[in-house]
């Protein structure tokens, strides 16, 4: 017997290459999450036509064409409950969301942010880590909470920063990144193990562990 997996819905507002990094590990039938549907606040995402190619269900919802932040989440949510969707994951979705929203899906909605969390949120995360000087930088997939980039954490990869990065080079191996712990995170939330206490995350008893610290060439 096949376990049930918890239908799932992507929101993205561009390219959508972590949304591509889900539906293919969802791919594989033992994946604890299925991904149903996927939404965009914009029309012209790239993302939509992968999902539509890949037989996942698409859709744009136009958040110009409402008055009000809660008016566009509603019409989500619309869409969201006739998929029956369990799950959430924002793969670069650039709207930020009311907490009367964030509060329909606690603990069970995800994010992906571009910085090793709590440093660095918001935008131009890359930029301001090398203007920073940082030597070492990643990515950290967390629970939403009605704070922007702030919520319990699922996961976490780090990266080194070389005297030789431009934001976009470091962006392109954090990305990389990005694609390996976002799946590994949802697998871990969708299937049911997770608890939160607080701003801690457990499996069981014990606290979510980091995947181990791969150090990736210079690219
Ligand atoms: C990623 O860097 C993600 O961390 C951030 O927005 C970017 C989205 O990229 N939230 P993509 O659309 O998944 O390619």
């Amino acid at each position: 017997m096949t376990a049930r997996r918890a239908r799932t819905a992507i929101l993205i507002s561009g390219r959508g290459s972590n949304m591509r990094a889900l539906i293919e590990a969802a791919r594989a039938p033992s994946f604890p999450a299925e991904i149903v549907l996927v939404l965009s606040n914009r029309p012209d995402a790239e993302g939509l036509a992968f999902a539509r190619d890949n037989g996942v269900s698409s859709a744009a919802v136009d958040h110009k064409i409402f008055a009000g932040r809660e008016e566009f989440e509603r019409s989500m949510q619309v869409l969201l409950d006739l998929h029956r969707i369990e799950f959430i994951c924002l793969a670069g979705f650039l709207r930020m969301l009311t907490p009367w929203f964030v509060s329909q899906w606690r603990g069970r909605m995800l994010n992906i942010h571009p910085a090793l969390l709590p440093a660095y949120r918001g935008l131009d995360t890359h930029e301001r880590a090398l203007a920073d000087g940082v030597k070492i930088h990643g990515c950290t997939v967390h629970f939403v909470v009605p704070a922007l980039d702030e919520g319990p954490i699922v996961a976490q990869a780090a990266v080194p920063v070389f005297e030789s990065d431009t934001p976009e080079r470091l962006a392109r191996r954090v990305l990389e990144q990005e694609h390996i712990i976002y799946p590994a995170a949802l697998a871990r939330a969708a299937g049911g193990r997770l608890t939160i206490k607080g701003n801690r995350v457990f499996a069981g008893e014990a606290e979510v562990d980091c995947p181990p610290l791969r150090v990736p060439p210079e690219i």
